[in-house]
């Protein structure tokens, strides 16, 4: 059996409680993502059928929005903050650095899995920009070596 099939009773499970609901996609694709790392391929036409709607429709809202996941999860989660304050104290040139560091663009995925990243806009640690989370756990005043180390951590399969 494909390995996406073998998500198939958590989707119908997911959409047997949430299809009635108003705006009932949204919903549907997040409890998804939070039963199975990711989005399943096999649950677009499932999803579409449930609630009549196009497979386009589906995979339209599902592209748009950058926090659904059509793959599953890298081991590590990289979220550099973009907003104001930590733009003010350099954040521009941190993700700069690490898209020449890991050859990704602001949301993408390395190759062996080992990292994503995903640009965010405000952690709470303002007073202490430039901040990131790294799985779950947030890392502030952050330097270009101190950036480096994070990111090598993951790759080297350190946990961070
Ligand atoms: S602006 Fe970056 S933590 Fe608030």
């Amino acid at each position: 059996m494909p390995d996406e099939l073998l998500h198939l009773p958590v989707i119908q499970n997911i959409l047997t409680r949430e299809k009635d609901a108003p705006g009932a996609l949204l919903p549907i694709l997040h409890a998804l993502q939070d039963a199975v790392g990711f989005i399943p391929e096999a649950a677009v036409p499932e999803i579409a059928h449930a609630l009549n709607l196009s497979l386009a429709e589906v995979r339209g809202v599902i592209s748009f929005y950058h926090d659904f996941r059509t793959s599953p999860p890298a081991r590590h989660t990289l979220r550099l903050c973009r907003a104001e304050s930590c733009q003010s104290r350099g954040s521009e040139a941190l993700a700069a650095q690490l898209r020449e560091h890991l050859a990704l663009d602001d949301h993408g995925t390395s190759a062996d899995g080992a990292i994503s990243l995903r640009p965010v806009y405000c952690l709470g640690a303002c007073a202490c920009s430039p901040a990131l989370e790294l799985d779950g756990q947030v890392h502030a005043r952050l330097t270009p070596e101190r950036l480096r180390a994070l990111v090598n951590g993951c790759l080297e399969g350190e946990t961070c």
